[in-house]
């Protein structure tokens, strides 16, 4: 397994491109099932999970085409099996994505159970539920979600009872393709939703409320191709301006959308940050300063992210002050947060909530990743301290970070990959 060696003490400085965003990326590439026509998906991030993706479809008997700018073709029309098998859903629980697309196109699907995971149990009871309310007949027998339908899916109410990303955007593709009106209460804000539902209406689709609580979709008899460009990651870009105020660095991100991250430039300000920002870049300049501590609790967008709390423990790790940081999504968010303390941070964790007192310096030490964000955050712990820090089990961060230590070099960071 490779690891990331990483020499701390090097103040970012420079510019990089920003990534497609992951996050958008795996439900698009699960709505082309929704047509026979071919669709193309442009600014695909180059990702280990955008792999898996493109391996389920090719599972199912669909041969996406991949050209030389990393666009990918996929004509679902050679669709042989409706099933996601469990080999794949265990190594990345987005698979799911493919149930409402199947569903709705093919009248049956199924996908395994994903299980908990290093975060939470993370459920996926609200997207049967939904798709049961719309006709679909369900059991999970065997590890397996098996669905089915006579015709096609019907038109429902439904209310969300917790607001979920991907449960959202599994009805959003199941209810284009239904008989009648959709209305989805509860949705999910998220920007990423915002960008399927888009690339859904170029599809052919009708969609309107995209970007607030309340979806509603008019079911159409068919979709169509198109070619759709994914929009930018905000994670990788938030990811990017919280090492560079944790370094006290100045870095600018290109090819990406400040209207979307608000919330995060927001806090990384009340850190000490000078940010600029014009359409598609964003400008941080800590001025060679210490961040200050910041406090945030995180809940779905357009509140602060949830993907980027690990990120900001490790920047309150050595900001100067106490600041609180308080996880409202997941359950078990905090693993970081122990790998951290070996560093040298002074974190407790109490509840849903942690207490980071900052100190002057971290000190380097082999640490474990546990999922992808707390894999960044680690990265981050690292940049920050005196001499070497070795993060294992990086199979995390190749899952949604593109060539981060190439990128992390060009602003200058002291990092390799090491195979093992
Ligand atoms: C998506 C993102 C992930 C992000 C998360 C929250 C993708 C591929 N992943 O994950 O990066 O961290 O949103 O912004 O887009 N829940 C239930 N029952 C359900 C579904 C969800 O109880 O049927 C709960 C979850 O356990 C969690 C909360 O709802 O506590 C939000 O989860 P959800 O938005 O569904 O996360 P994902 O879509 O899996």
């Amino acid at each position: 397994m490779d690891k990331l060696l990483i020499k701390g003490g090097v103040s970012l400085q420079g510019e990089i491109r920003i990534a497609g965003a992951k996050n958008s990326a795996l439900p698009i590439l699960a709505s082309t099932l929704l047509t026979h026509e071919t669709v193309q998906v442009c600014n695909l991030p180059h990702l280990f999970d955008i792999t898996t993706m493109i391996e389920l479809l090719g599972c199912m008997g669909v041969e996406p085409v991949i050209d030389e700018k990393l666009n990918v073709e996929v004509n679902s029309s050679t669709i042989k099996h409706f099933s996601a098998p469990y080999e794949l859903v265990k190594t990345m629980r987005a698979s799911i994505l493919v149930l409402g697309p199947l569903l709705a196109r093919y009248g049956e699907a199924e996908v395994a159970l994903p299980g908990g995971c290093a975060i939470g149990s993370r459920p996926v009871n609200l997207h049967i539920s939904a798709l049961q309310e719309m006709g679909a007949d369900i059991v999970v027998e065997d590890g397996y979600i098996k669905a089915s339908v006579d015709g096609r899916l019907k038109g429902a109410h439904i209310f969300m009872d917790i607001v979920t990303v991907t449960g959202t955007e599994n009805v959003m593709m199941a209810a284009t393709l239904a008989d009648g009106v959709t209305i989805i209460e509860n949705a999910a804000r998220e920007p990423e939703v915002v960008d399927l539902a888009n690339c859904l209406v170029k599809m052919g689709a009708i969609i309107s409320g995209q970007g607030s609580d309340t979806l509603t979709i008019t079911g159409v008899q068919e979709l169509f191709g198109c070619s759709y460009s994914v929009m930018p990651d905000r994670i990788e870009t938030g990811t990017y301006l919280i090492a560079a105020a944790a370094t006290r660095g100045h870095i600018k991100v290109k090819d990406t959308r400040p209207d979307i991250l608000e919330a995060v430039l927001s806090k990384l300000e009340q850190a000490g940050a000078d940010i600029k920002v014009g359409d598609n870049w964003i400008e941080l300049n800590m001025h060679g300063k210490r961040p200050k501590s910041v406090s945030l609790r995180t809940a779905p967008y357009p509140a602060f992210p949830t993907d980027m709390q690990a990120q900001f423990t490790a920047l309150n790790a050595v900001a100067d002050g106490t600041g609180s940081i308080t996880e409202t999504v997941f359950e078990n968010r905090f693993m970081h947060v122990h790998e951290m303390n070996r560093m040298g941070a002074d974190i407790a964790v109490e509840g849903n909530t942690v207490i980071v007192k900052g100190v002057d310096t971290l000190k380097g030490a082999p640490v474990m990743a546990t999922d992808l964000r707390a894999s960044a955050s680690l990265i981050i712990a690292g940049l920050v301290s005196e001499n070497e820090t070795i993060v294992d089990r990086i199979y995390h961060i190749d899952r949604g970070y593109e060539c981060i230590e190439e990128k992390l070099q060009l602003l200058g960071a002291t990092i390799r990959r090491v195979p093992s």
